[in-house]
């Protein structure tokens, strides 16, 4: 049986298919649980949490489901506060908090929650399957980890990423295809250099380590996780098809801009977090672009952007939101997640049947 991979035994699903941890309000404990009641596995996207509410989120997935799920975190960054720098771009971007009714940005040194806490929330909550992305986690956590039998998800987007993580200890990895929406997970190369597409990044990092390989990058229904199972994936983890799911979090407006727009009209940018990350272009990502070499790194940017963001979601202005997508957004549909996930499987078993 197809289901039957390296992977869905480890982690004792039904069916390899991971619904993407997606940080930013995405991945609702409703999601989670219906992706894991339909067989496969939810997943936390817990980066800007607070440690605390990585608790209280992980006790209501528990209420909603006696299935695995798994919770992610960021490998934090310590980019240089480049003082000058800041106050150049938000000088820049002044012009679009008044259109929000914003105040002038208050100086801040908090860049994220702090990593130490949501992994020791991690560990005392002993949740199903830990993932991270945007590096490596430190030894110590891994042999903690280990010590509590909860297996380590790593994230890559070259084959030089995925030999390292595997040295390191991980478990199974993602590999991340530039197809993707949101984030990359790129902590080697330069990250313009990094972009490989899921079809060239799958095989070749099958043929480099022994750990299951876990296809990401606009898997969006059956026909793509069969093509990634025969490119030697032994499961898919899939985000934005996820995004328009009854049970998501993702604001309406979100949602009609991936229901709403094609494959040509996704582009990655630094503009909104300092990371490259992939969305549907808009008046912010397109007017920013001539400021990029300018924008402070990850996660500086990213916190300075933060209230901007949110005042946007909150006036339902998408020009001004975060609206990531991958590439493959043409074929999001408005649907329930157990509706989703009974067609993948179905549509997995009909195209490996039409080429038998
Ligand atoms: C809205 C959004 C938020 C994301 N946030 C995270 C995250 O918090 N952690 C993570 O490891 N990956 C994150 N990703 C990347 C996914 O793990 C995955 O690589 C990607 O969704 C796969 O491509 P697809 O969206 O085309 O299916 C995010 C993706 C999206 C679309």
């Amino acid at each position: 049986m197809w289901n039957k991979t390296t992977l869905s035994q480890q982690l004792q699903i039904d069916y390899p298919i991971i619904q993407a941890p997606m940080a930013g309000g995405h991945t609702t404990p409703e999601l989670i649980a219906a992706v894991s009641n339909s067989g496969g596995l939810g997943s936390l996207g817990a980066g800007y949490m607070a440690p605390e509410e990585i608790r209280e989120t992980v006790r209501k997935i528990r209420k909603l489901t006696d299935k695995a799920f798994s919770v992610n975190l960021f490998i934090p960054e310590n980019p240089q506060e480049d003082h000058a720098k800041i106050n150049k771009i938000n000088k820049v971007m002044a012009l679009y908090r008044q259109e929000l009714g914003l105040p002038p940005l208050a100086e801040t040194s908090q860049y994220g929650p702090p990593f130490e806490e949501q992994m020791e929330v991690v560990l005392e909550e002993k949740v199903p399957v830990f993932s991270f992305t945007f590096g490596l986690l430190a030894k110590e956590w891994i042999a903690e980890l280990k010590a509590e039998r909860i297996p380590i998800m790593g994230t890559a987007t070259t084959v030089k990423e995925a030999i390292v993580l595997e040295e390191h200890g991980v478990d199974m990895l993602v590999a991340q295809g530039s197809e993707a929406g949101g984030h990359r997970g790129t902590f080697l190369s330069d990250a313009e250099d990094s972009l490989i597409g899921t079809f060239a990044l799958v095989p070749q990092i099958v043929d480099q380590i022994k750990i299951p390989v876990i296809a990401a990058g606009s898997i969006m229904d059956g026909r793509g996780i069969a093509a990634a199972l025969i490119l030697g994936a032994a499961g898919v983890q899939s985000g934005t098809v996820f995004l328009t799911c009854n049970e998501s979090g993702t604001k309406p407006v979100h949602q009609e801009a991936l229901l709403y727009h094609t494959e040509e009209e996704t582009r990655l940018t630094r503009v909104f977090s300092g990371k490259l990350a992939r969305g549907i272009k808009n008046k912010f990502m397109l007017e920013m672009q001539v400021h990029q070499e300018n924008v402070p790194d990850y996660p500086i940017q990213n916190v300075l952007t933060q209230d901007l963001r949110q005042a946007a979601a909150r006036q339902e202005l998408p020009e001004y939101m975060s609206l990531w997508a991958g590439q493959g957004l043409r074929l999001c549909r408005k649907i329930s997640v157990q509706e989703l996930m009974k067609e993948m499987v179905a549509g997995v078993e009909e195209s490996l049947h039409r080429i038998k």
